[in-house]
């Protein structure tokens, strides 16, 4: 795989490069903004839809068995998480699971805890449920985001219902570690709060970091437990809109079939559920090459902000192919730091403030791209915010 490869993007619907025009007003952008890559996926991901759309008729679609071992398999060698089929749903994406879970066990006005600064969505599908956002908000000590234990359960002890965990932490590209997820999986099973744990990320890990899915450290977890995972950030298939749900807990998983059932939903799309197995009997190697080539463009862009931007700090990512970058020591309110890096700039980032408590002042870079783009983006964070 050629990941220098510069493909061009633009008009084929892409939100990151056709979207420009209604997220920041104007298309003549370098985006490095939203969470898809520049990559195509694994060769064999592509020969798998070509198949497809070759035999040429696109009918209802039904789940496999082979699907499902697929997932199996991958969740077992690449997170020694062991997962039985029957614990498996199906879901369009991580997003409407998450929904899901809210409709399913809480009602209007109840609390669900989440630790800022997160991706966005997660305010905005606990505010869309009528549901109220507790916060925790993450600590961030020398250069690293950690969770201030005696505020999250005093959170967790005011009532609340999910615990709504990004693991790995988008944007704060923390790899839980084992204690920090136990520490965390012990309160919740303390208070009685469900665990809805987004792992989306979870496959966009270099060594030496190991995700480790929350649910697989102790039975007692995994029985308070819904994890979200999905193909689609590892492999760059975000458009095709398909992902899975490990729930353990029978009853549970019961309830979230019946809320799945209510709102209509009974099936993959036919592209999805051929890419999604595609990717995860093939796409090992491919994923471990875009997992290098992902790390030298983040230690590029450490290695450029260190020289020519000191006032910058790079939080080091863990995981994810996302870079949190501070830039509170410049003194710009976020409107200044915005426009300084739309207009002087002519870049598109993600801007801390819409990330929640403690995102202002930060920014967020997207480095699944080819280094050429890299190197444009950083040329032109400097234009930005140099001198
Ligand atoms: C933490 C997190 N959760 C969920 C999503 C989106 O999930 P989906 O496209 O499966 O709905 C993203 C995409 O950026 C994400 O970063």
């Amino acid at each position: 795989m050629n990941f220098d490869e510069n493909i061009d993007r633009k008009n084929t619907r892409s939100l990151k490069w056709d979207g420009m025009k209604s997220g920041f007003g104007r298309e003549d952008l370098l985006p490095m903004w939203v969470a898809d890559m520049d990559f195509r996926p694994p060769k064999e991901v592509i020969d798998a839809l070509r198949e497809r759309v070759d035999h040429g008729i696109f009918g209802y679609t039904i789940i496999t068995d082979s699907l499902n071992r697929a997932i199996c398999d991958w969740t077992s060698t690449r997170h020694g998480w062991n997962i039985k089929q029957e614990w498996l749903l199906y879901s369009p994406g991580v997003i409407p699971s998450v929904h899901t879970a809210i409709q399913a066990f809480t009602d209007p006005g109840d609390k669900i805890l989440v630790q800022s600064p997160v991706y966005t969505p997660f305010f905005q599908m606990i505010e869309r449920n009528s549901r109220e956002v507790a916060n925790s908000p993450l600590v961030l000590k020398n250069g690293r985001y950690e969770v201030d234990f005696d505020d999250f359960e005093k959170k967790l002890e005011s009532g609340v219902k999910i615990f709504l965990l990004s693991s790995p932490h988008n944007p704060a590209g923390r790899v839980w570690e084992k204690e920090e997820l136990t520490k965390m999986a012990e309160l919740c099973r303390k208070y009685n709060v469900l665990i809805a744990s987004d792992e989306i990320h979870a496959d966009l890990v270099p060594a030496p970091h190991k995700h480790v899915p929350i649910a697989s450290l102790d039975e007692s977890f995994a029985d308070i437990t819904l994890t979200f995972m999905a193909p689609t950030k590892t492999f760059n298939l975000a458009g095709v809109q398909a992902s899975f749900m490990v729930v353990p807990n029978k009853k549970l998983r019961t309830k979230m079939a019946a809320v799945q059932a209510s709102d209509g939903f009974s099936m993959l799309n036919t592209f999805g559920a051929i890419a999604m197995e595609a990717a995860y009997r093939h796409g090992g190697t491919w994923l471990d090459e875009a997992l290098k080539y992902i790390r030298s463009n983040i230690d590029y862009v450490k290695a450029e902000i260190g020289s020519h931007l000191p006032d910058l700090e790079v939080i080091d990512p863990e995981g994810t192919y996302l870079i949190w970058i501070d830039c509170r020591k410049l003194g710009l309110s976020d409107a200044e730091l915005k426009k300084r890096i739309l207009e002087k700039g002519e870049l598109a980032l993600n801007f801390g403030h819409a990330y929640g408590p403690g995102g202002e002042g930060f920014v967020r870079m997207n480095v699944a791209c080819p280094k050429e783009t890299v190197i444009e983006g950083v040329k032109r964070l400097r234009t930005a915010l140099g001198e």
